[in-house]
């Protein structure tokens, strides 16, 4: 987090090594945001154009050339104590009339439960470095009010008192884990690094993991109500170490982070430390932080399972979430396809050290992050309402995920709820699923496949203007699970359908069908009172033989599942 930095100067443009975190430099009135969306809708005369003819386009699908087995943990998921996402969107608390199990709100466990979530990741984000863990633990009528890492805010300064401001602390350790359970995932723990100890962190590790009636933090979390361990696998060390995470030197943080997870107990769990990586494009942090930890000895590359890489691919144009122009659509989408560049350079970098490659790359922050004031609530930080356009952005990043599930071991799109790149937006008793949310539960098809070779020969779209970033026309991946093969491809073309042949090497179709999401208007987004205004549809689709022949929608998602002869 470049903390400072306002938003317009934030560079996320490729190459550039920054994130998009900021504060907010806009917020809009209903009615100017409603006048904006309506104004950038009729700018949608002033189409890109595709070079070719559709007849010369098409996806071949190598099926003797898989890449790696698709992780459902490529899928995961992020919750932070910050502005809306905890406090409202996950918790409601046990006494409250929105229905809920045991304080968790209900109609977020039905949805979650829809993606068969393999982790989350919580507290944070910037808040893991300022959380002490012990004041989660215990009876919640006890537990201490604290200053929220994010007080000081703009955005918040302007929000009424509350626990995006001042933190209640209940919902801890237990609570998360009772999430997770519910909704079953694996919890993922961002340990605090720049303000807690190490051994604060071995404790919090034998809270979670320690047998009940071995040691007092043990019976201290069954009394909290678990008396079997969590079982906890995935432990952050430390968030953006380079920056709220403690500003450090990569080969300050080196040092760090071999201190912290030094003889850390086991407790039977196979613990897997994941590093606190580049913001971006910053291969400087990885090739400095790689050589560092080795220095002494390799075998330090044994202590780190995963790292991090946090790319936000920011907005584009000087609008919000839904304020946004035909250009803005094409410069985000081409912004978002950078994370590609981001997994090959570090992954990269990481091999001058790492050749065989132990080390896996986790992408624990992704997403678009575009400037306040669709935000549904005055405390939800962060909060924003995605549109069609992010949910292509979705879209085009799981299918880089897929095509790089040799690379990366997991990935949590920032966040959940009530905040950036959200699969849901919540507001006391109102609920609803956000586009990114559709794209999610389809895309879920590919866990757990064979990703294969997809080779995408497909016109592009005409060149950007003024160095504006572009997307491809087409995108996708595929997986093969047994017999059926899923194959998932985004049309970034904002008017234009693209009819292409499908051509599958080595097998051939039996049947297929279709599920697309679209949506008139690039600017058309879920709301309380609209829940359904994209939402995918099914669709037969005749598919037989070793080349089908497809037309994608413009502006859209599409899965395609095939069965095989
Ligand atoms: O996701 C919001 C913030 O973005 C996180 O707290 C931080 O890690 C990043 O800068």
């Amino acid at each position: 987090m470049a903390r400072g930095v306002p938003f317009d100067q934030v560079s996320v443009l490729p190459g550039e090594p920054k994130s998009a975190t900021t504060f907010h430099m806009r917020s809009l009135s209903r009615r100017q945001f409603i006048r904006c969306t309506s104004l950038a809708g009729g700018a949608l005369v002033l189409g890109a154009q595709a070079h070719t003819s559709a007849s010369e386009s098409s996806i071949e699908i190598l099926l003797d050339e898989p890449i790696g087995t698709i992780s459902p943990d490529l899928y995961g998921h992020f919750t932070e104590h910050i502005g809306g996402v905890i406090y409202d969107g996950i918790w409601v608390g046990e006494g409250s009339r929105i229905p809920n199990q045991g304080g968790i709100r209900t109609a977020l466990v039905e949805h979650m439960k829809r993606l068969r979530p393999s982790v989350v990741r919580w507290p944070g984000g910037c808040f893991a470095d300022s959380y002490n863990w012990r004041d989660g633990i215990g009876p919640r009528a006890q537990r201490p009010k604290r200053t929220n890492f994010w007080i000081n805010d703009s955005f918040l300064q302007r929000a009424p008192d509350g626990p995006a401001k001042y933190e209640p602390n209940q919902f801890g350790t237990s609570e998360f884990a009772r999430f997770c359970k519910l909704i079953g995932a694996q919890p993922y723990l961002a340990a605090n690094l720049r303000s807690n100890t190490a051994r604060d962190f071995y404790e919090w590790v034998e809270y979670c993991n320690a047998p009940a009636g071995k040691t007092t933090l043990a019976d201290q979390r069954a009394s909290d109500g678990s008396p079997e361990p969590f079982g906890v696998r995935f432990w952050g060390v430390g968030n953006e170490s380079w920056g709220c995470g403690g500003n450090f030197t990569p080969e300050e943080y080196a040092t760090e982070y071999r201190r912290f997870t030094a003889w850390v107990p086991r407790f039977e769990v196979p613990l897997a430390f994941i590093g606190s990586g580049p913001n971006g494009g910053d291969v400087d942090w990885t090739r400095k932080f790689f050589a560092h930890l080795t220095t002494r000895d390799r075998g330090h590359l044994n202590d780190l399972y995963g790292w991090a890489l946090h790319y936000y691919c920011g907005t584009a144009g000087k609008g919000n979430a839904l304020d946004f122009t035909l250009e803005d659509w094409y410069e985000l989408l081409g912004k978002a396809v950078h994370m590609e560049k981001l997994i090959t350079d570090h992954w990269a970098a990481m091999a001058e050290v790492d050749q065989r490659h132990r080390v896996k790359l986790i992408v624990d922050e992704w997403g678009a992050w575009h400037h306040a004031g669709t935000e549904v609530a005055p405390t939800h930080l962060f909060g924003q309402t995605s549109t069609m356009r992010d949910a292509l952005v979705a879209g085009l990043t799981l299918d880089i995920f897929n095509r790089h599930a040799d690379k990366v071991a997991m990935a949590n799109v920032a966040q959940l709820i009530n905040n950036l790149h959200s699969l849901f937006l919540a507001r006391e008793d109102k609920f609803v699923a956000t586009p990114n949310f559709h794209v999610f539960e389809m895309y879920s098809a590919h866990h757990g496949g064979k990703s294969l070779r997809t080779v995408f020969n497909v016109s592009e779209l005409a060149a950007a203007q003024n160095g504006r970033a572009r997307p491809p026309l087409l995108a996708g991946s595929a997986s093969l699970h047994e017999r059926q093969l899923v194959l998932t491809v985004v049309n970034t073309h904002a008017s234009e359908p693209q009819q292409v042949e499908i051509r599958l090497r080595g097998a051939a179709l039996k049947s297929g069908s279709a599920s697309v999401l679209k949506a008139d208007d690039i600017h058309a987004h879920n709301t309380f009172a609209q829940p359904d205004a994209c939402v995918p549809r099914d669709a037969q689709v005749d598919a037989k033989g070793p080349n089908f022949v497809h037309t994608f929608s413009p502006a859209s998602v599409t899965r395609l599942t095939f069965e095989l002869t």
